[in-house]
């Protein structure tokens, strides 16, 4: 049979952005565009009537709860960052749990037993495998240069198809960083986390399936992992978050809890640009909250793929000065 033009891919004209053509690090797990948008993909599959969820978490997991208007109450956690379990749990409720910073999986396992209808928010736990039955997502912009994507672990999927995301017009933050540094594409990714507000469910974009499939995710787990144990070595008599080093991680970044509120004010005046986890929570706790003390008193320390042993020992010097 001849083929016809349609169904020929076009050959020649000019040459598109050339990547490494590797493999996704979940190749099996639903593809979306968002962490928030997997979280509704659960609560329309799972059809619950309530969600528990932290107060320490990020507000846009408000988005599909209060689209589909779900009734929502928050839970508070103890000083291993845990849920303090002193309620009931409705049997057509679920709860929601954040594998904090990719440090918490223990903590996940001993609660896939304990809880019925658990969600886990790995968004923070990238190199995190899901547990078997357990429905739980992640977001990909928060561990690589991608403008969106999620991967969502569940066992029965929507039937509804949707429609694919599009994202080239998101990337401007990631080109512009690498012609003119990081600083000068600040305010372009702030507007990109503005664009992800109120979308709907979509099928995670060719391009950033594209750039997730160049990674080398080998390197990268092992490179955070290598950073944090050095962090840890040192840090960890200062901490006042108590955690074991956890095995097989690659966490997101290094938790550290000092009793000085201004430490990540006085790093970011130094360029070492930490970010706040996060900035809701002050107007959803008081003060005397566990979770307002965390929000403002955690300093997450960058130990990502882009950073030598040396930029850990230099970071390090910054800090051992501000203590
Ligand atoms: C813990 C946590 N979960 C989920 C999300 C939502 O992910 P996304 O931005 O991909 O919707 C965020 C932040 O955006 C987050 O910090």
């Amino acid at each position: 049979m001849p083929i016809t033009a349609e169904k020929l891919n076009p050959i020649g004209g000019y040459f598109e952005l050339q990547l490494p053509q590797g493999y996704e690090y979940y190749p099996d797990l639903v593809r979306l565009n968002t962490g928030r948008n997997a979280l509704e993909y659960i609560l329309r599959q799972k059809g619950y009537s309530k969600i528990y969820l932290p107060y320490f978490t990020c507000e846009v997991l408000l988005e599909p709860i209060k689209k589909l208007q779900i009734e929502y109450n928050f839970y508070i956690i103890d000083e291993n960052l845990e849920p303090v379990l002193d309620f009931a749990i409705e049997t057509t409720a679920c709860l929601l749990y954040t594998n904090y910073f990719g440090i918490k999986q223990e903590a996940v396992n001993r609660l896939s037993f304990q809880i019925e209808n658990l969600i886990v928010d790995n968004s923070q736990a990238f190199f995190c495998e899901p547990l078997a039955g357990v429905d739980t997502f992640y977001s990909c912009r928060k561990f690589f240069g991608v403008p969106d994507g999620a991967y969502l672990s569940i066992k029965r999927k929507l039937a509804k198809k949707f429609q694919v995301d599009v994202s080239y017009k998101r990337i401007t933050h990631l080109t512009k960083s690498i012609d003119l540094g990081i600083e000068a594409a600040y305010l372009d990714s702030v507007k990109n986390n503005t664009v992800l507000e109120n979308n709907e469910i979509k099928q995670m974009s060719l391009l950033t399936r594209k750039l997730l499939s160049a990674i080398k995710y080998d390197d990268c787990a092992s490179i955070r992992e290598r950073n944090f144990n050095f962090l840890h070595k040192t840090l960890r008599e200062h901490n006042l978050l108590k955690f074991d080093f956890p095995s097989d991680a690659a966490p997101m970044v290094y938790p550290f809890l000092y009793d000085d509120k201004n430490l990540k004010l006085h790093l970011i005046q130094r360029k070492i640009f930490v970010a706040t986890y996060w900035p809701n929570v002050y107007k959803w706790t008081t003060p005397a909250m566990y979770e307002y003390y965390l929000t403002s008193n955690l300093v997450a320390l960058p130990i990502d793929h882009r950073y030598t042993l040396q930029d850990m020992f230099n970071m390090l010097n910054i800090l051992k000065q501000l203590l």
